[in-house]
């Protein structure tokens, strides 16, 4: 079952690209328009929405943190991400016209699951995006977006992460479509350029071969930064996430502005630091990224660093350079993420862990 692939974690990661395509099947009718499954919302109360608020943990809440930059930007409506957990015990502000989106592989999450009770009990709207089929949070949910990852059995969320990126895309383009923010061709390009995703992730899975050289150079660090701005922020850290619960070696996420605000007198010699580089673009993002790693080099460190194919003004601040397919800003998230899973992975098997069931960690936590 584990198709000659030594884990399921490790076939998981390869199942990605057709994991990205069954999760956009169907989702476009004759006329282009997107048609989202189980959304029974209407139109009209999704026009009403005036605030929308992703909850979710771990690696499903880091999906939730690239949702809010899709949503914002293709809806105009503002959008928040908690942590489940955190969520009722701070009393939300929630309404009628508030729509609330768990994100959950399993649907059984029980922090999620009392979070989306205490929004419904307070009447706001509430959105699953899930990849199990008659789970308790859909169930209990007015709308669904179901993911088509397929089964996930490594203990560490991959394809079922991948595949909620994909929701929360579809879902912000569907409000952009459903409230008029965005025109169809607009959406009808966005929705051509997910298409495209598997071949993208593909390639990545095809030229991975560094990451392996990586994790037995790396295999001794006892500390790993990752960072990144704006959608490769959430990225960074679920390369933290991934290499934490996997790896068992301490790694941080930061947001590479914050920096200088603290973090960056952690950096030592020759510690690794990942970086993930925005596409180039008109605004000022990839430039500032570009002076993040100048900074942590300066101090010593060892730069992996993700880039556009293409972008040469990179390489003089990178020790290791894993190039990336040239896709747009807010979808970038679909290709980085897939170096850190396997290199997370890889270090992990190279120290004799166990992958796909690492210690102290369950599947599915139905406790809260
Ligand atoms: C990390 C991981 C966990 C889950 C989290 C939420 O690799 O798998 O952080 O993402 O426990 O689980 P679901 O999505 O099932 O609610």
């Amino acid at each position: 079952e584990k198709d000659g692939y030594d884990w399921f974690m490790r076939k998981e990661i390869h199942e990605q690209p057709r994991a990205i395509a069954d999760s956009m099947l169907g989702r476009r009718d004759a006329s282009g328009a997107l048609q989202l499954d189980e959304i029974r919302i209407s139109e009209g109360e999704l026009r009403d929405v005036d605030k929308i608020i992703v909850v979710a943990c771990g690696t499903a809440f880091y999906a939730g943190l690239v949702a809010k930059y899709a949503i914002e930007h293709w809806t105009r409506i503002p959008c928040e991400v908690e942590l489940a957990h955190e969520f009722r015990y701070r009393d939300p502000i929630l309404t009628r016209d508030t729509l609330v989106v768990a994100i959950s592989q399993s649907g059984e999450t029980a922090d999620t699951l009392m979070a989306i009770r205490h929004a419904r009990e307070q009447r706001a709207k509430v959105l699953a995006i899930c990849n199990t089929n008659g789970s308790t949070i859909p169930r209990e949910s007015d709308a669904v977006i179901y993911t088509h990852a397929g089964p996930e059995i490594g203990v560490a969320s991959t394809k079922g992460f991948m595949t909620q990126l994909v929701a929360c895309y579809l879902l912000a383009l569907y409000l952009a479509q459903v409230r008029g923010t965005r025109y169809g061709d607009e959406i009808s390009s966005v929705v051509r350029e997910l298409e495209k995703m598997p071949e993208h992730v593909q390639r990545v899975l095809d030229e991975s071969g560094p990451v392996h050289e990586l994790a037995a150079e790396l295999r001794d660090a006892k500390s790993v930064l990752f960072l990144g701005r704006h959608t490769g922020y959430p990225i960074a850290l679920e390369g933290a996430l991934k290499l934490k619960e996997l790896a068992y070696i301490h790694a941080e996420g930061f947001a590479a502005g914050e920096l200088k605000h603290g973090p960056i007198a952690l950096v030592e010699d020759q510690m690794p630091v990942f970086c993930v580089i925005p596409p180039q673009g008109r605004d000022f993002l990839h430039d500032k990224m570009v002076s993040g790693i100048q900074e942590v080099r300066a101090r010593g460190a060892r730069t992996i660093v993700l880039a556009e194919e293409d972008d040469d003004s990179v390489a003089p601040y990178a020790d290791v350079l894993i190039r990336l397919p040239k896709v747009p800003t807010l979808l970038q998230p679909m290709v980085a993420v897939v170096p850190f899973q396997l290199f997370a992975c890889e270090l992990a098997t190279q120290k004799g862990h166990d992958v796909d069931q690492p210690r102290n960690l369950a599947k599915s936590v139905t406790v809260e």
